[in-house]
Order: C-alpha cells, then structure tokens, then sequence
C-alpha cells in the first residue's frame, strides 16, 4: 500500500523548481488518488470480475419447504447411497403437470412477487414439463472435474461437527441422538448470497444470481467473495485451501493434511 505513495513521493522530491506548497500539494493530491483508486478497486473490480446470469426458471424453496418433506425430497440420495444433486423432473412432475398456483389479480396481496412467481411456474410446465426437457440449472458449487467430493460421506459421518451459527472455530452444536435438522450440515457449505445477506438455501425465496470469474471461471461460491481471501464461515467459499482447512479441524482432529488423492480423481 504505501509502495506506490513512495514512488510519488520521490519523483516529485527530485524536481529541482517545486515549491514546497506545490510539492505539499502534489503529495496530498498523489495520497488521495492512491487511497481513492485503492477504494474503488476494492468496490468495483469484484462486480467487473463476474459475470452476472438469472437462473433459467426462478425457485422458491421457501414455499416448497412448507409443502414437502425435507431437502433430500429433492436433493435425493439413490438406493446405493450416492447424491443426485440437483433435483430433475421426477422430483416435481407429480404436483406440476399442471399449473398450482392461482393467476393474481391486480390489486391484491403482493400483486407483483405473487405474479412472478406465477410466471415462473407457467414458464416451468409449459417449456419444461410439457416438453419433458430438464432445466439447465446453473450450479454455483461445481467444482473442476478433477475434484473427487461425496456428499454421502459428509452427511453421515460422526466426525462431522456443525458448528453455532456455522462460524469456523466457534463450539459444535450438541444434538441429542437423531434430532440433528437435516439442513444443519447442508447449511455449513451452502448459503444462499442474496443481496449480498447469506439465508440458509431452506429459507430464500428467491435463488440468488449465478456469478462466475471470467479469468478462474470458478463461480463466486467457490472463489469466495471476500477479496482479503478470509473468511468467516466454511460455506463463504470452496477452494482447495478450505476444504483442507476443514478437514484439518474436523477429518483429521488437527493431524496433517490428507494426501493429494482423497479429494482428486
Ligand atoms: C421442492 C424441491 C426442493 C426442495 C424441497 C429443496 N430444494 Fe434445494 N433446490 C431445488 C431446485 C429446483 C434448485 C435449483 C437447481 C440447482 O441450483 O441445483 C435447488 C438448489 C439448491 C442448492 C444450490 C446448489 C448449487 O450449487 O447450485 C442448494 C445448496 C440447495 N438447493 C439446498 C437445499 C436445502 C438445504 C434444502 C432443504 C432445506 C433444499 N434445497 C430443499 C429444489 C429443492
Ligand atoms: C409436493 C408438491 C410439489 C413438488 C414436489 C414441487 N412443487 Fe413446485 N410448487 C408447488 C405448489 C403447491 C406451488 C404453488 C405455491 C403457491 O403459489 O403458493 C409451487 C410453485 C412452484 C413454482 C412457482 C413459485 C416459485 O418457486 O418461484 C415453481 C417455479 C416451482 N414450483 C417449481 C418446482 C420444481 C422445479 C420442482 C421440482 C424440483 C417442484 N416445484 C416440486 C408444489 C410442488
Ligand atoms: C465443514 C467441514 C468440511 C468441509 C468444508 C469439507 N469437508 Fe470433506 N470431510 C469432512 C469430514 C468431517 C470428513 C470425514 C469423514 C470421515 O472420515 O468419517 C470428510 C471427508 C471427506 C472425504 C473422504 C470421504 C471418504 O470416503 O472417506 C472427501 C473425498 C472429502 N471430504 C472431500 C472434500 C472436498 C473436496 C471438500 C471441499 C470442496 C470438502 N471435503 C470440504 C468435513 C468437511
Ligand atoms: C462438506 C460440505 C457440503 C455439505 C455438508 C453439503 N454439500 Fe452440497 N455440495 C458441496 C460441494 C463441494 C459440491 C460440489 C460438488 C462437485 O461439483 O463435485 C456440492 C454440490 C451440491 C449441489 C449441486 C449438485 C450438482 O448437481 O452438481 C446441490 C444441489 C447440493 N450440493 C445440495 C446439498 C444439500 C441439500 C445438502 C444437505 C443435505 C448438501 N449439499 C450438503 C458441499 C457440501
Ligand atoms: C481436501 C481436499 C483436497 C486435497 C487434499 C487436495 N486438493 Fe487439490 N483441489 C481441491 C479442490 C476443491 C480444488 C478446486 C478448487 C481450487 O482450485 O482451489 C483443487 C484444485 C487443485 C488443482 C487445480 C486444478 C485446476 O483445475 O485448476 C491442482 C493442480 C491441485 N488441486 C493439486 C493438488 C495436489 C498436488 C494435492 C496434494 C498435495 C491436492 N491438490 C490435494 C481439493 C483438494
């Protein structure tokens, strides 16, 4: 940081003619634009670095949340155990080969949210349903296809600690044997960024916009979004750093790193 305000500095120390008023002056002006250039490169450089995409359909997990049972309803674990993600058609078609929701009039409740929604749910049945064709969900956690990541094995190990309000280094929570929510854990690697607040997936009513790096093209979940690189909470970003950094708290009981092939293909 104070590289550049020395080189001003000098460079205008050498000028044989400079007053020292202009030179008090200079100086004060180089020190501004230095700490304002550095400012606006901090606001403005993370929004020109992603790019910006709507999801092709919206969802609302909140209303679902209240109708069907749990997450894994649709973020289904097959027979054998494996996760099959994001949810396909099989997971909705039963309730949406027709329209559910109630065309608003205009001068009700919530005219406009209530409207979109219903918007969303014609354009699903109609291009998606109707047409049996899935929707090409944009994934804000997909990692490079070298990387080797079970979903199984998080959610059923006992070494796995969810830990109060998700916070890297605070206490686990204590469950009593089998009341553990089934989002806890999902919650301690997924948020949902929406307007700039992280609401747990099971909560937003809205999903949050799709973000990717144009130079890494990792997308904003897994690059993180805080340009110190620090962070808070595990699910703030996903690169190799931090799931070592979680596996040395809790996989490892603070005993080295695991070897390079458990987490790559
Ligand atoms: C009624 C079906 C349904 C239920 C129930 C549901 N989801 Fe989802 N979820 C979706 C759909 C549709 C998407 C959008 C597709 C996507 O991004 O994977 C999604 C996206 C997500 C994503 C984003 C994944 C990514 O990286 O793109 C997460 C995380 C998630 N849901 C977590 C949860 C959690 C946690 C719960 C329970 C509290 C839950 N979901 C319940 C349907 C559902
Ligand atoms: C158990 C029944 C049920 C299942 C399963 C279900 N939905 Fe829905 N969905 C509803 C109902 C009921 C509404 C209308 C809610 C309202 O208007 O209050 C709705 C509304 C919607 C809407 C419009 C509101 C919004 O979310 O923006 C979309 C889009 C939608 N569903 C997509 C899906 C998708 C995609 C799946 C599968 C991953 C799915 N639904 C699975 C019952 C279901
Ligand atoms: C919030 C903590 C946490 C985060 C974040 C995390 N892990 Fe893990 N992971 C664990 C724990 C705990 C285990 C130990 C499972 C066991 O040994 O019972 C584990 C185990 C694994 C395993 C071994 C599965 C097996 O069969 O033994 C793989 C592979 C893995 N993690 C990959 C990843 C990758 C890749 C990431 C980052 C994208 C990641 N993990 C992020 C906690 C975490
Ligand atoms: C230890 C951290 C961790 C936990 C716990 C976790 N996830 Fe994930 N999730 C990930 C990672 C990492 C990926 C990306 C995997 C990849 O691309 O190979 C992912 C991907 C996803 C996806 C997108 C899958 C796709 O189609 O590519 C969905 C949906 C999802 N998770 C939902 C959930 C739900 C629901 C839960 C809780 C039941 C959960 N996750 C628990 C780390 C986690
Ligand atoms: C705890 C899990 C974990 C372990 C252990 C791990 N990696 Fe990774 N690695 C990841 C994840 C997740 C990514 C993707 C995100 C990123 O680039 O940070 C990654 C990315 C990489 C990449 C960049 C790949 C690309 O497509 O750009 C290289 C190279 C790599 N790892 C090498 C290694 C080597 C070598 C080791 C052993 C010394 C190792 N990794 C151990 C999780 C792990």
């Amino acid at each position: 940081m104070s590289g550049p305000e020395k080189t001003q500095q000098d460079g205008a120390a050498h000028k044989k003619d400079d007053s020292a008023g202009v030179f008090a002056m200079s100086l004060f002006a180089a020190g501004i634009s230095v700490y304002v250039s550095l400012f606006v490169g901090w606001l403005v450089l993370p929004e020109l670095l992603y790019s910006r995409q709507h999801q092709p359909i919206d969802f609302n997990h909140a209303i679902h949340m209240e109708i069907v049972d749990g997450c894994t309803s649709c973020h289904v674990f097959r027979e054998d155990g494996t996760f099959a993600g994001t949810p396909t058609l099989d997971q909705c078609i039963d309730c949406h080969e027709e329209v559910q929701s109630i065309e608003p009039e205009p001068g009700d409740e919530d005219y406009e949210a209530r409207m979109a929604q219903y918007l969303d749910e014609v354009k699903f049945v109609e291009e998606y349903v109707q047409q049996d064709k899935e929707v090409p969900w944009l994934i804000y956690s997909k990692q490079p296809d070298c990387v080797f990541f079970s979903h199984a094995a998080h959610m059923t190990s006992h070494k796995f600690k969810v830990l109060e309000d998700g916070k890297i280094g605070a206490p686990p929570v204590e469950f009593e044997p089998g009341e553990e929510p089934e989002d806890a854990r999902c919650n301690m690697c997924h948020m949902a960024f929406i307007d700039g607040e992280a609401v747990p997936f099971g909560e937003a009513e809205t999903l949050p916009l799709y973000r990717r790096n144009w130079i890494t093209t990792y997308p904003i979940d897994i690059w993180g979004r805080n340009i110190s690189g620090f962070n808070d909470h595990y699910y703030d970003s996903a690169k190799m750093d931090d799931c070592a950094q979680c596996h040395y708290d809790q996989r490892n009981d603070h005993q080295g790193q695991d070897a390079c092939f458990v987490c790559h293909k």
